[in-house]
């Protein structure tokens, strides 16, 4: 490998062009192929771009010697194939959240990266965010004592479309998978144990279903043995606030639009004790790149701030979370709760 990093796309759509964007302002990260299922798509993302980048299929820019690690931008369906197709020519691979559709694609997907002994990480980019890190600081420090509530929501309005990618079922669209999963991985931070590998908590949930038999709304709690609890909202109907608040024994985090958090402030006894602003280099998805060149750097295969383990664990919850409320992709046979959360809360609560 270059000391560089030589990124090759999967599917050159709205993401990809975000992605490119913060890696161009990136010194030592270099779009060097691009790959489409359209040949002209790929043409005119790099032209758009002025990048000298490779044109080719996905399987052509999986393999390509110029390509260090792969991103692979497609819909969520797609992961697996696409992430495998580059592992398996012994390629790190970058894959856009949720990491797949369900919990038994996602272990297959941590499966081949092992068997190959190649990196692979989630880009569920505001976990490498430096605000989301100070919160994380803050939290591991004992500065809000013990974490006892958490409220994050994330919604957006994106009218009614059965052909788009949000309310398409062959594309496994809706509301948790496109943005409840940034409610859940921050419950994974403020939880931790609690929620990757512990005590199955308990869920209950609440959703409305698009036409298409999507979720579009979806109102999740999760209560812990402990006590604690998180009440989490998702939504592709209706615009929600973003500020996610933390209640602790001994204080309080706030943060603004939390899934792309730039501003954070911790109070303690109702007080602000500090405020923190951390205004992106790029566009803030350049962190994430930022970390697979570190992990490469370190020969390591998963990064401990997104570890296997958490994308796994939070696909259970997620495939969990669906079996409630009856949201089932036609290419499932089942969803796969054979394993993890899902058995482990049918078994505690009988569900
Ligand atoms: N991190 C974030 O902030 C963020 C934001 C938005 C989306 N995402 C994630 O990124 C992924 C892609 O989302 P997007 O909004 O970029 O989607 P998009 O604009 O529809 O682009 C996806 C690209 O994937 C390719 N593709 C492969 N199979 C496809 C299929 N069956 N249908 C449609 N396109 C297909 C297409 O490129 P070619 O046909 O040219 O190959 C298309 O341009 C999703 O998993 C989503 O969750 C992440």
């Amino acid at each position: 490998m270059s000391s560089g990093v030589r990124w090759g796309i999967l599917g050159p759509g709205a993401i990809a062009r975000s992605f490119a964007t913060a890696v161009d302002a990136l010194e030592d990260h270099e779009i060097v192929a691009t790959g489409s299922r359209n040949p002209d798509r790929a043409v005119a993302f790099n032209a758009e771009r002025n990048y000298g980048a490779e044109v080719g299929t996905y399987e052509q820019v999986a393999s390509s010697e110029a390509v260090d690690v792969v991103y692979v931008a497609t819909p969520h369906p797609g992961h697996l194939e696409h992430a495998a197709l580059a592992l398996r020519q012994g390629k790190a691979v970058l894959c856009e959240k949720p990491l797949t559709v369900n919990a038994s694609e996602a272990r297959a997907m941590c499966g081949v990266a092992r068997a190959r002994g190649c990196l692979l990480m989630e880009a569920m980019w505001s976990r490498f965010l430096p605000a989301t890190r100070r919160v994380e600081g803050w939290l591991s420090s004992g500065s809000i004592g013990e974490p006892r509530k958490l409220a994050a929501s994330f919604g957006f309005r994106a009218g009614f479309d059965p052909g788009s990618r949000l309310y398409a079922p062959e594309l496994a669209g809706g509301s948790l998978l496109d943005v409840g999963c940034y409610t859940l991985s921050l419950a994974a931070l403020v939880f931790g144990q609690a929620l990757i590998g512990g005590e199955a908590p308990e869920i209950r949930v609440e959703a409305e279903l698009a036409p298409t038999g999507v979720d579009q709304h979806c109102n999740i709690v999760l209560g812990f043995s402990c006590g604690a609890e998180a009440n989490l909202e998702c939504s592709i109907s209706r615009r929600t606030d973003h500020t996610a608040a933390i209640l602790g024994t001994e204080g309080g985090i706030t943060i603004d639009e939390f899934w792309r958090a730039r501003r954070v402030a911790l109070y303690r006894d109702s007080r602000r004790a500090a405020t923190s602003e951390f205004p992106f280099l790029a566009n803030g998805y350049e962190y994430q790149a930022m970390e697979v060149a570190r992990l490469l750097r370190e020969g390591a295969t998963e990064s401990p701030l997104l570890p296997h383990a958490e994308s796994i664990a939070l696909m259970e919850l997620m495939d969990e979370i669906r079996r409630r409320i009856g949201v089932r992709y036609p290419f499932e046979s089942t969803i796969g709760v054979t394993e993890g959360v899902g058995e482990r809360c049918r078994r505690s609560t009988g569900a």
